[in-house]
């Protein structure tokens, strides 16, 4: 399904600058646009390199497909993000209220991946994925950082975990089950726009309560609240309603949250005792 181990290539590009000189190398089959300013938080403190990154470097990729190579597929990586404040549960027809700057810049890209599409035929798809997670998650995520933080506290090497808003509900899945979602929709007839997710939801206390009773931590001895971590606007609820996909393209996750949370302990703690060891 991808590339062997050792077979992949690494080419340097931005996509503020433009990639036209990779597709004028590569002519590449299928483009995965997964470059963004990813982090919600930050883009409340750089909102106009949010947009020139995760609105206008989309546009010029778009171009960019269009007038090189218009047989290119492109995987556009939308997010739910964009529901913003509308309630759970959400769909491809849910209307979308983006409040944070991050939100805002993937809806203009989501419809310009749309305009591309209808207007030139494009194969140009959506994946407007749900939270997904895995050990590689960067720390500054919530349940890499909640995961790494626990597991430090376990082997005694780090006191406190400082967090923001506990309530606010995620879907959370496993990215290994979203990338394949991601190539599945590469590969169906005709491009379209598609949600991922795990249809459950949890809230950050929930992810928190769980990672700590598996480590046998106590929260109240070791968990700070700190509203320097909480954003202007926040996101309340995610919940997705993944049918389409389900029924279209046959996607089903394989990992339940259960099996999300332990294998991020299970390989922090290996990397962690690496450390210590070395
Ligand atoms: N990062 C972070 N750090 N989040 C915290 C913290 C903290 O210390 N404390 C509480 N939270 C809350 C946030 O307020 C948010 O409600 C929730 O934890 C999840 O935050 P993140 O893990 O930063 O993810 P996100 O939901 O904002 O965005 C992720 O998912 C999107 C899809 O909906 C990112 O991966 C985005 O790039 C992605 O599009």
């Amino acid at each position: 399904m991808f590339p062997p181990e050792g077979k992949g290539f690494i080419h340097y590009g931005d996509l503020e600058e433009g990639l036209g000189h990779l597709l004028i190398d590569i002519k590449p089959d299928e483009v995965y646009n997964l470059a963004a300013m990813s982090h919600v938080r930050v883009s409340f403190d750089v909102p106009i390199y949010t947009g020139l990154v995760n609105a206008i470097g989309v546009t010029r990729l778009l171009e960019d497909i269009r007038k090189i190579s218009p047989k290119t597929k492109l995987y556009q990586a939308s997010s739910s993000e964009m529901y913003g404040s509308t309630l759970p549960p959400q769909s491809e027809t849910t209307i979308f209220n983006p409040v944070s700057p991050y939100g805002c810049a993937k809806l203009y890209a989501y419809h310009m991946v749309r305009a591309y599409r209808h207007g030139y035929g494009m194969f140009a798809c959506n994946g407007i994925l749900f939270n997904h997670e895995s050990p590689r998650r960067g720390e500054t995520f919530v349940t890499r950082k909640i995961v790494k933080a626990a597991v430090r506290i376990r082997l005694g090497v780090q006191d406190k975990l400082f967090l923001g808003n506990l309530k606010a509900l995620r879907d959370w899945g496993h990215s290994k089950d979203y990338v394949n979602a991601m190539w599945m929709m590469m590969q169906a007839e005709e491009p379209d726009d598609w949600v991922v997710s795990t249809g459950f939801t949890y809230s950050v206390g929930d992810f928190l309560e769980l990672v700590f009773s598996k480590l046998n931590l106590d929260i109240k001895q070791r968990v700070v609240l700190d509203d320097s971590y909480k954003r202007p606007n926040e996101v309340p609820a995610l919940l997705g309603d993944s049918s389409k996909i389900k029924k279209e393209l046959g996607w089903e996750p394989e990992y339940s949250f259960d099996d999300l949370v332990t294998e991020m302990i299970e390989e922090e703690l290996r990397h962690e005792k690496s450390k210590l060891k070395r």
